[in-house]
């Protein structure tokens, strides 16, 4: 048994060696890296979803150099005060520049090609025009951006639901909404809905639809059970109060008051593999262009 243990040691250790020979070997125009890229959450149970995605990502990329990276300014700032530090994409790709990687494919981790993406396309292109430092970066796309995905996406999300939901209960999911033309991927994506399930809804906390206009559909199909899920990648902030919360803001509180039984299903989009496949399949396409 003990030497079976020392082999192990042993055995691990000359992986381990390999691994940063070939690393080593590598000739510096070929060092690759990706970076992972997302809005980030505060919410320590969210955390899942990105642990979700980093495993899978390490799964179909095993042996390419993975960090991460989040957009949101606010949100590194709150978890910098409780000693957590995540890098802006700037940053991350400074810190990448200065550890020798010469290519590296950021993955936007949002959901809609809207600002937060826009932003990460336009700091990487400036970047990438740097005379020294990373030769090349490319960005691959957020989880909704074809026709493909729109399909894709929407079946797994059907797909994903619970068992005891039955056909006559509806599910509306809640997006984010946003003030950017991209907004229009939330109505886009009602019709591949429906395309799955007619008691299937988005709506979203800041942009179109919103509630108000889902309300009418609920009483049209005479629905008696709603149940509430995040079309986010983490069930953070959003999906525990404005969705969940027992405020009288919250949805949940919202259809209750309009005499709905409410369920929730707090679970990050990205906690589930088929739809983690889906940014997957983005990236492999960026790099076997590349
Ligand atoms: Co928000």
């Amino acid at each position: 048994m003990k030497t079976l243990l020392k082999l192990q040691i042993i055995l691990a250790f000359l992986m381990t060696l390999n691994y940063y020979v070939q690393a080593e070997n590598q000739p510096s125009g070929s060092r690759q890296a990706i970076l992972l890229t997302a809005f980030g959450t505060t919410v320590p149970e969210a955390n899942t979803a990105y642990q979700n995605i980093e495993e899978e990502f390490r799964k179909a990329f095993p042996t390419t150099e993975i960090r991460w990276a989040y957009t949101s300014e606010f949100i590194r700032k709150k978890l910098r005060k409780q000693g957590n530090t995540v890098h802006s994409p700037a940053m991350a790709l400074s810190a990448l520049a200065e550890d020798g990687y010469r290519q590296v494919f950021v993955q936007s981790l949002h959901i809609i090609p809207g600002k937060e993406y826009h932003d990460l396309l336009d700091m990487a292109y400036r970047f990438d025009q740097m005379p020294e430092g990373i030769e090349k970066i490319v960005v691959a796309d957020p989880l909704l951006t074809s026709d493909a995905d729109m399909r894709s996406v929407t079946k797994a999300m059907a797909g994903n639901l619970p068992k005891e939901r039955k056909d006559s209960e509806a599910v509306i999911f809640m997006g984010h909404g946003s003030h950017h033309p991209a907004n229009i991927y939330y109505p886009g994506m009602q019709y591949y809905l429906w395309n799955e399930d007619d008691c299937l809804f988005v709506g979203t906390v800041e942009g179109t639809p919103d509630l108000e206009s889902i309300l009418p559909k609920l009483d049209k199909q005479h629905v008696e059970k709603v149940w509430l899920s995040p079309l986010m990648a983490v069930a953070g902030d959003h999906a525990k109060n404005d969705m969940a919360g027992d405020e009288p803001q919250s949805w949940k509180s919202m259809l209750e008051a309009k005499g709905y039984q409410v369920n929730t299903i707090l679970e990050g989009m990205a906690e589930r593999d088929n739809i983690v496949s889906v940014w997957i399949r983005h990236l492999k396409q960026k790099m076997t262009k590349n």
